[in-house]
């Protein structure tokens, strides 16, 4: 894995909208993993500042979303979809119908997730995921002890998952239990991946995942199989990194690339 570490929020999304343009622009016809929650927010709104600004054109690009909740509908304000449209889609040039998000609604669930897993693949593969980190040590919603083979499937969140999501809701019973994720092996075959975290609540997740045993507890240990993750950190996210000085050291050998 490649650490990079960032004075703060900002400057480390829009280090990785850099990554993600970069790539558009190499390849118009880019496939990109993208994920919710408060973590790429920031990373969107460089994304479509450079869209706006500088002429970066999604025109030609899909994208396969992580995961979403099950029972909600994609009108729902708290549904994934929702989201998305909100904090990307509407400010970019996707067009909608190469946009893929699980659909939380699904009346046969399998069936659906297997027909994700085929969409994704037509689609050439994900060329770059777009993950955040779970406190948990989870990524999309492939909770502890999910298997590292997993694929795109039905999930029954932890608690501390709700708990952590609740902030979102009105109240915590109205965080739904259980969600449609890609699953381990899902995200593992995407082509590259970058991996944000922000914050001393997610210093112990980010540790474990990077410097820890590959463990089905910590489901993102899974990412030190993969040959092309970058994780982008802030100093609260990187706080309890033993080898900090070091990954500081190989940062500034790399910078520019
Ligand atoms: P957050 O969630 O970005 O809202 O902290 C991250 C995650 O659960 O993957």
């Amino acid at each position: 894995m490649r650490v990079s570490l960032y004075s703060d929020e900002q400057a480390a999304s829009v280090e990785a909208a850099r990554q993600v343009a970069a790539l558009v622009r190499r390849k118009p016809a880019a496939v990109l993993g993208l994920a919710t929650g408060g973590t790429p927010l920031a990373l969107y709104k460089e994304l479509i500042r450079q869209h706006g600004q500088e002429g970066l054109d999604f025109s030609g690009c899909t994208t396969f979303n992580l995961d979403e909740y099950a029972g909600l509908a994609p009108s729902h304000p708290m549904s994934y979809h929702h989201y998305m449209r909100e904090n990307f889609f509407e400010g970019v040039n996707l067009p909608a119908e190469r946009t893929n998000i699980p659909d939380g609604l699904a009346e046969d669930i399998p069936a659906h997730c297997a027909d994700y897993e085929a969409k994704i693949h037509s689609a050439g593969g994900v060329d770059l995921q777009i993950l955040g980190l779970g406190s948990d040590g989870h990524i999309g919603f492939n909770e502890p002890t999910s298997s590292l083979g997993s694929r795109t499937r039905f999930q029954t969140l932890t608690e501390n998952t709700r708990t952590d999501n609740a902030r979102y809701f009105a109240s915590l019973e109205e965080v739904p239990r259980h969600a449609i994720t890609m699953g381990i092996a899902t995200i593992l075959e995407a082509r590259e991946i970058i991996l944000l975290a922000f914050g001393a609540a997610k210093a112990a997740a980010v540790a474990s995942m990077i410097e820890g045993p590959l463990a089905a507890m910590v489901p993102a240990s899974a990412l030190q199989l993969h040959p092309a993750v970058r994780v982008f950190l802030d100093e609260g996210a990187a706080s309890l990194l033993t080898k900090k000085d070091y990954y500081r050291y190989l940062q500034q050998q790399c910078a520019g690339q």
